[in-house]
C-alpha cells in the first residue's frame, strides 16, 4: 500500500528544521550506501551524529508518532534514525530496493516500510519526483512541504534527477509488527471500518464483533 500523509509537519516544525538544515554539514550520500547502491545513488546526507541531527531525529519521529493515519498504517515496532538528504540540480537516485536489514549492533532492525517527509515546496524545485514501482503502475510522489509517503520497502524505485533548484527530505524505515504489506493494509482499512462504526453505531454488536476481529487479527499477525 502506497499512503500518502498531509500535513506530518506543522510550519513552525519545518521553518525550525529547514533553518537547521542550512547550515548543517553534508556529505556525499553514497558513504551510507551498499556496494550496489553506490553506483546509482548521487545526492548529499547531513552527518549523522552531530547534535543537531539528535534534536532533528526527535522532532521527525516524534511527528510521526502523533500521527494516527501513521501509526495504523505502519503498526511500527521499530523506527529507524531519520537521514536527512539533499538532491542539488543534477542529482538523483536511480532505480533499486532498500537495503532488508539497516542499523548496526544491537539497534538492528528489519526494513518493511519505507517513509519519505517531503522538506522543500514543489515549487521550490524541477525534477526530483519519488517514483515508486507498484501493481497499479508507476506512480510519481511530489508532495508540498510538511507531507510524507509511505510504501513498502520491497518496492523498487527512484528519485528523477533535479533539474533545478534543491530537494530536501527526511527519509526512514519502520520494522512493522505486521510483516507483509497484505495484512496490513488490510488490518488498516478494516480499522477504518471499525473507527467510522465506533462513532457512528457504538452501541451496535455488530461494531463489537468488529472490534474484535481487529483486535484478534492484530494478535494473529503481529511479531514483537
Ligand atoms: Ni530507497
Amino acid at each position: 500500500m502506497l499512503l500518502t500523509i498531509a500535513d506530518i509537519l506543522d510550519e513552525k516544525k519545518l521553518a525550525n528544521i529547514r533553518k537547521i538544515l542550512e547550515s548543517a554539514k553534508f556529505v556525499d550520500g553514497k558513504l551510507s550506501a551498499g556496494s550496489f547502491a553506490r553506483r546509482l545513488k548521487n545526492n548529499q546526507e547531513m552527518e549523522q551524529q552531530s547534535q543537531q541531527a539528535q534534536y532533528l531525529d526527535q522532532l521527525v519521529v516524534g511527528s510521526l508518532a502523533e500521527n494516527a493515519i501513521f501509526r495504523n498504517a505502519a503498526l511500527p515496532l521499530k523506527v529507524s534514525q531519520p537521514f536527512f538528504a539533499r538532491y542539488n540540480d543534477g542529482m538523483s537516485y536511480g532505480d533499486h530496493i532498500d537495503d532488508p536489514i539497516m542499523g548496526t549492533g544491537g539497534e538492528r532492525y528489519r526494513t518493511d516500510v519505507s517513509v519519505t517527509v517531503f522538506l522543500s515546496e514543489p515549487s521550490e524545485y524541477d525534477g526530483g519526483e519519488l517514483v515508486i514501482n507498484t501493481t497499479f503502475g508507476q506512480q510519481q510522489i511530489k508532495l508540498p512541504a510538511g507531507h510524507a509517503v509511505m510504501y513498502p520497502s520491497s518496492s523498487l524505485h527512484h528519485v528523477a534527477k533535479v533539474t533545478r533548484g534543491n530537494r530536501l527530505v527526511s527519509v526512514l524505515w519502520i520494522q512493522s509488527m505486521v510483516r507483509e504489506p497484505a495484512k496490513r493494509e488490510i488490518l488498516f482499512e478494516l480499522n477504518q471500518a471499525r473507527e467510522s462504526l465506533m462513532k457512528r453505531h457504538p452501541d451496535n454488536p455488530e461494531t463489537a464483533q468488529v472490534d474484535h476481529t481487529y483486535v484478534n487479527l492484530v494478535r494473529l499477525w503481529s511479531e514483537v
